[in-house]
């Protein structure tokens, strides 16, 4: 077990999809000892399946669950429900105690003013984190230690690669970039392989086609280290397939588009910040 985090204690306040993925990281990597970690979720049913799953210890109460670990919190429930945690939370704190949100559009001033904790980090994972393939931006306030940042950044490996930001609003970049990132992924995947299915592909061969087809290219660009413009003028020979295909997507406007629904993402996680 890694020095950083032998010696942590954890609770997670809302137990779903992303805490699960944290947990079952923590778990895999040996990172940290199932007895020290606990957990709060309101369903009865998803609090046994995740004790006999995991082996760690699950509350009804939020606060039982952050006093029961007396170590870190992650704050893991949906935008909409954090302002009943933060409220359930208020004084089970210590004014030292380290808060690690990944609620989208939760502000750190808002959450430090909450919780009367001024050691909050906001972090914004992606779904690939649920098979340690994610990628987490992350930011702090400047009461958080050196130690703490340390212990953080082993805490995020557990999901994948993580990457410190400087600003806040660089978070609200991420969640729009990277964070809604495989929203994009998925849908150009989904139109590709239907694509593939209106020339008469079965739908597994036209899948299979377009998975690996995207699934090469990452690893080529990311290993060939160049810029993606050149690596498609590599297979644009003049009046072929790619030139003819490369028309298409310039008249149909896709970069445009992709532009616009990333921006119009960002808009989002800011407007989330205000409510
Ligand atoms: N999923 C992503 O890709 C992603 C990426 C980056 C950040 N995030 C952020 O991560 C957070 C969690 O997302 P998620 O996908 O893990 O959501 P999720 O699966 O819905 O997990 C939240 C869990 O909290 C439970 N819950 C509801 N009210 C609660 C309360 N008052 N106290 C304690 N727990 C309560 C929910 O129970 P019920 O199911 O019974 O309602 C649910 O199981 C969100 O704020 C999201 O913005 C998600």
């Amino acid at each position: 077990m890694t020095d950083t985090l032998e010696s942590m204690h954890l609770s997670f306040i809302g137990c779903g999809v992303m805490a699960e993925s944290m947990i079952a990281g923590l778990l895999r990597q040996n990172l940290i000892a199932p007895e020290r970690i606990v957990g709060s979720h309101p369903r009865e049913a998803r609090r046994s399946e995740l004790e006999s799953k995991y082996g760690i210890r699950m509350f009804d109460s939020n606060a039982d669950a952050v006093g029961a670990a007396n170590g870190a919190v992650v704050l893991s429930v949906k935008p909409q429900r954090v302002a009943n945690v933060l409220a359930d939370l208020k004084g089970s704190i210590a004014a030292n105690g380290l808060v690690i949100s990944i609620v989208a559009g939760a502000k750190i001033d808002t959450i430090s003013d909450a919780l009367g904790t001024d050691h909050v980090i906001r972090a914004m994972p992606n779904t690939p984190s649920q098979i340690g393939a994610g990628i987490t931006a992350w930011t702090c306030n400047e009461n958080v230690s050196e130690q703490e940042r340390a212990q953080v950044r082993r805490l995020l490996s557990a999901l994948g690669k993580e990457l410190f930001v400087e600003t806040e609003n660089m978070i609200d970049m991420a969640t729009s970039l990277s964070a809604t990132g495989p929203t994009y992924i998925f849908m150009v995947m989904e139109a590709l392989t239907d694509a593939g299915v209106h020339l008469g592909f079965s739908r597994d061969l036209a899948k299979e086609l377009v998975q690996e087809t995207m699934l090469g290219s990452v690893k080529f660009a990311m290993a060939s280290h160049k810029h993606p413009a050149e690596l498609r003028n590599m297979v644009t020979s003049p009046g072929g397939t790619s030139a003819e295909a490369i028309y298409q997507m310039e008249k149909g406007t896709l970069r445009t588009v992709l532009s616009k629904a990333v921006y119009a993402a960002y808009q989002r996680a800011v407007a989330l910040g205000k409510k």
